[in-house]
């Protein structure tokens, strides 16, 4: 009988189910295998800290970056902290293969991908006008296409198998628009939404997706997307990398849609989220702004 085309339909329990023969596909894949979560810049900064306490927690770890060197010198060193092995995949996540590349690494060191941390990033600071296309589109190409693809590679199997995860670093930024980091803020801003839409269409069905909202953190970003001398790295008190993976691990485990580590972070989301953007927007500007781009000087 053809359904009668009411609103009532659209508030039936519904959930998009994976099929039987899907399931036991993923299932199969899997076989003999052991879950592992796998971080995206896990060599330095945020990600090595997040995959310590990963590590700390008793998962085995996967971490992936560019600079092979670095990230053999990162295992060593979780190695020793923690005494677990860690698997090093040197991979480009911009790269349109990199899924692939991460699937075949993790699946020859006999795990799976369980947990997808999103924590590579790409930051740009100084005036939108003043940044280069290459830098633009490097930009777009990690923060926005590359962290988009994974989610989208990763979760089908995870969904099927009703275990496992996402969890994608944005930042605090993500609340507000950043001039003087204009494109960083937004792509940020992409992150959140994306990941909340994601959690709400998923909920119930055993995966956890989650956005990560840091605030200022002390690790070498700042220096390399050139915001070293801007205002806010004077007078926004920064957390260090490891309690903000201690927060970032508890709110994932407790399957926590949006985490925003620390007192303070939690006091400007809030605030953030109240205020209007004739008041936060210029507050950013000059937060955020450099000794090179005053307009005053
Ligand atoms: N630091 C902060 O204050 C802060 C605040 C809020 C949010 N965040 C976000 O937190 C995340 C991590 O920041 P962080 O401060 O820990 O940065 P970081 O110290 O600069 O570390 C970045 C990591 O990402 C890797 N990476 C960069 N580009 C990559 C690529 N294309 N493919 C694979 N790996 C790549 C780097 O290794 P290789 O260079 O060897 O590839 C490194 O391991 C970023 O998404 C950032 O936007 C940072």
């Amino acid at each position: 009988m053809e359904e009668k085309r009411t609103a009532w339909r659209f508030f039936k329990p519904w959930r998009f189910s994976t099929d039987e023969a899907t399931v036991r596909k993923a299932m199969l894949n899997v076989a003999g295998l052991a879950p592992a979560v796998v971080i995206t810049g896990g060599s330095r900064g945020i990600g090595l800290a997040l995959a310590q306490r990963f590590l700390e927690g008793g998962h085995r770890v996967v971490i992936v970056a560019r600079n092979a060197v670095r990230l053999d010198e990162a295992a060593r060193e979780l190695g020793a902290a923690t005494g677990s092995e860690v698997v090093t995949v040197v991979c480009d996540v911009a790269e349109p293969n990199a899924f692939d590349v991460i699937s075949a690494d993790v699946k020859r060191a006999g795990l799976y991908l369980d947990v997808l941390v999103n924590n590579a990033g790409f930051g740009l600071a100084g005036t939108y006008v003043g940044h280069s296309d290459v830098d633009l589109s490097r930009l777009l190409a990690i923060n926005v296409e590359a962290l988009t693809r994974l989610t989208r590679a990763a979760l089908p199997d995870m969904l099927a198998r009703a275990r496992g995860g996402v969890m994608n670093v944005a930042s605090l930024g993500a609340c507000v628009p950043g001039p003087n980091q204009a494109a960083y803020y937004a792509s940020k801003a992409y992150v959140v939404s994306l990941t909340e839409a994601i959690a709400s269409e998923v909920s119930g069905m055993g995966v956890r997706v989650s956005a990560l909202l840091p605030g200022p953190i002390d690790t070498a970003f700042h220096e390399e997307m050139g915001a070293g001398r801007s205002l806010y790295r004077y007078v926004l008190p920064p957390m260090s990398a490891k309690s903000v993976a201690r927060s970032a691990y508890r709110g994932f485990l407790f399957g926590n849609r949006v985490i925003v580590p620390g007192l303070s972070n939690s006091f400007f989301f809030l605030a953030l989220k109240i205020l209007p953007h004739a008041i936060t927007v210029p507050m950013m500007y000059w937060l955020l702004r450099r000794p090179d781009n005053l307009r005053d000087t």
